[in-house]
C-alpha cells in the first residue's frame, strides 16, 4: 500500500528542516502513555540540614550577615518584610517553599538569593527559619 505521507520541509527561525514521516510503530511509541510517576506524586526535596544544630547556628549567623534581618526584623519577628516567626505563611511553610521564597524571591519586596548564594547556605537558612519558636532555636529572643 502507497503511503499518503510526504516529506514535509519547515522553516524554524531561518532553518530549513525535513520532517520525515514516521512509520506507524514511530507514532505508536510516541503517542504511548507517558512513563514514570505523574507529576503530583514527586515528592519535594528535603533539607539536608533539618534540625542539624550546627547548621542552625550557621542559619541564624548568615540571616544577620546577609541583613535578612533588616527587613525581616531581628529574630525575624517582621519589619518592612513580613514575620517569619509567626503561623502565617503566603508561600508555604515547608522547606522546599522557604527554599523557593529565597532563592526566587517574591512579588511583593522579596529579593531572590539564588544567584548570589550557594544552595547549602539557602538550606541552612531554611533550618534556622523552621527552627524559630522550637527548642532548638539559637540564640533566642
Ligand atoms: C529588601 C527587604 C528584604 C530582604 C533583604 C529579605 N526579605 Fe524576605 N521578604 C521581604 C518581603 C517584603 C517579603 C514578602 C513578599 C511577598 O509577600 O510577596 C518577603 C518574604 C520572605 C519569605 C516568604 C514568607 C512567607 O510568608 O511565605 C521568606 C521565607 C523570606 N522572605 C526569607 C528571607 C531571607 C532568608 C532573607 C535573607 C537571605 C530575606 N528574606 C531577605 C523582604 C525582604
Amino acid at each position: 500500500m502507497a503511503s499518503r505521507c510526504s516529506r514535509a520541509w519547515i522553516r524554524v527561525s531561518g532553518l530549513l528542516l525535513g520532517l520525515a514521516c514516521p512509520s506507524r510503530g514511530a507514532v505508536a511509541q510516541q503517542l504511548g502513555p507517558i512513563p514514570g510517576p505523574g507529576r503530583d506524586t514527586v515528592p519535594e526535596p528535603k533539607n539536608p540540614y533539618a534540625g542539624d544544630a550546627t547548621a542552625i547556628r550557621e542559619g541564624r549567623r548568615l540571616f544577620n550577615w546577609y541583613n535578612c534581618s533588616g527587613c525581616h526584623g531581628d529574630h525575624a519577628g517582621g519589619g518592612m518584610g513580613p514575620s517569619l516567626r509567626d503561623t502565617t505563611w503566603v508561600y508555604g511553610a515547608t522547606a522546599a517553599r522557604i527554599y523557593h521564597s529565597i532563592a526566587e524571591g517574591r512579588t511583593k519586596g522579596m529579593p531572590s538569593w539564588g544567584t548570589k548564594l550557594p544552595a547549602d547556605q539557602i538550606w541552612k537558612l531554611v533550618a534556622y527559619i523552621q527552627s524559630l519558636r522550637t527548642p532548638k532555636e539559637p540564640d533566642k529572643p
